[in-house]
């Protein structure tokens, strides 16, 4: 079993930039050698806001796979695939939506606040409304233990976990529960049944989430045994039913301390961003002219670090050494602007360059994503259909 499993997606708006990179992808770049890892390209998701122009996103999926690659996500550790091409997320996003009050998706921040800010697009639609949702679909099908996620999207992992209670509440019950949970415990054998129902109690009488975690694992570890067994003991450990759909947690991404060139928030629309794979003759155009310190109009004004983004360039860039020289030379004037940017402008060519190299064969020859992408794609509806066959089961569909 997949116990730890982590599943995230990114919708293909726009092309990837270093914000992107140090705000999301360099932390999936870590988690897949931790962890089983699905990451799929969002692209129902990126319909919702952006069906008038479907275009963006034929443009921008295959290119965005192509900067996971470039930033050294590794297929052979973790599987990519396209959301619109596993129809398992779009069937189990129609059943949840069954159970699901609509209060629960209107009580979202993201749907109040997106519709506000995103004014110029008509966001009054059913779709929007159940992007949470479909969201929700994306993760519980892959019984995912994780998802790496930002601040922002922290209510749509509880959104997701609050579905899945609902469901497992709803169909997990079965006659005879307890006595059954019962049985599929002595089955473990003595031992590993007395160190079940030990850590159950320790985690139900005192609460111990570490004791939950460790029979958990006993459980997930333990083979020759049937799924509804399985589900069973763990519904079991926290009173309940048969769990079907497990809940995830949000692992929360560091926000990105990298702004844009112009301190705002890095984003394409606001035309601040280095992207992923731009060109060192670009890089260095952008970075020489980036504002700095308004205050140092010439070259013998002294300047304050703290009021230049580059400086916040330099904070995620450079060791101790320079950045004492930048605060030295700049308070005192001893430095220019043009000087200052210089080390950052090498680093930001040297974290690229490797990725340029590596994005080449794939641009080289498409086919290469393309078949990453389709092996991606199979192994995500294996396991995605084996999680349709219980919610079918549960929700009285194999009839006939
Ligand atoms: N809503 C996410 C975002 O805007 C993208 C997304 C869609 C996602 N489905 C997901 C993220 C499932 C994590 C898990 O960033
Ligand atoms: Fe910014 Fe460096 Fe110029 Fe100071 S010297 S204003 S930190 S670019």
């Amino acid at each position: 079993m997949f116990a730890d499993r982590v599943v995230s997606g990114m919708r293909p708006t726009g092309p990837l930039h270093l914000g992107h990179y140090h705000g999301a992808i360099k932390n999936w770049v870590r988690l897949q050698s931790e962890h089983p890892c699905f990451f799929f390209v969002a692209d129902w998701h990126a319909l919702t806001t952006h069906y008038a122009e479907p275009e963006v996103i034929g443009r921008n999926a295959m290119d965005m796979v192509i900067d996971w690659l470039a930033a050294g996500i590794d297929p052979a550790l973790s599987t990519l695939f396209v959301q619109s091409r596993v129809l398992e997320h779009a069937e189990l996003h129609t059943l949840l939506s069954m159970v699901t009050p609509l209060g629960w998706l209107e009580r979202v921040p993201t749907y109040k606040d997106q519709q506000e800010k995103l004014a110029d697009r008509d966001l009054s639609t059913y779709g929007f409304l159940g992007y949470p949702l479909l969201q929700a679909a994306d993760v519980l099908i892959y019984h995912a233990a994780f998802v790496p996620v930002g601040e922002d999207q922290v209510p749509h992992i509880e959104l997701m976990r609050e579905v899945a209670r609902r469901f497992n509440h709803l169909y997990g019950r079965e006659p005879g529960f307890e006595d059954k949970a019962k049985a599929a415990a002595k089955r473990m054998g003595s031992k590993r049944s007395k160190l079940y129902f030990e850590l159950r109690t320790r985690y139900q009488e005192k609460g111990e989430a570490s004791s939950l975690e460790s029979a958990r694992s006993l459980v997930e570890e333990l083979q020759n045994i049937s799924k509804g067994d399985r589900d069973r003991l763990l519904g079991y450990l926290e009173g309940g039913g048969r769990v079907i759909l497990p809940e995830p947690a949000a692992l929360l991404t560091e926000a990105s301390k990298l702004p844009g060139l112009d301190g705002q928030k890095m984003s394409k629309s606001y035309n601040n961003a280095i992207g992923l794979r731009e060109s060192p003759d670009v890089i260095t155009k952008k970075i020489r002219t980036m504002p700095t310190d308004p205050a140092r109009v010439k070259r013998t004004d002294p300047g304050d670090p703290e009021q230049c983004p580059v400086w916040q360039f330099h904070r995620l860039y450079s060791n101790d050494d320079t950045r004492t020289w930048v605060q030295n030379g700049c308070r005192s004037a001893g430095i220019g602007c043009l000087e200052c940017k210089q080390p950052v402008i090498e680093k930001v060519i040297a974290e690229l360059e490797p990725m340029r190299a590596r994005a080449q064969p794939y641009l080289d020859d498409p086919t290469l994503v393309r078949n990453i992408i389709a092996d991606g794609c199979d192994k995500a509806r294996a396991q995605a259909s084996e999680t349709m066959r219980e919610v079918r089961d549960a929700m009285g569909l194999n009839y006939a």
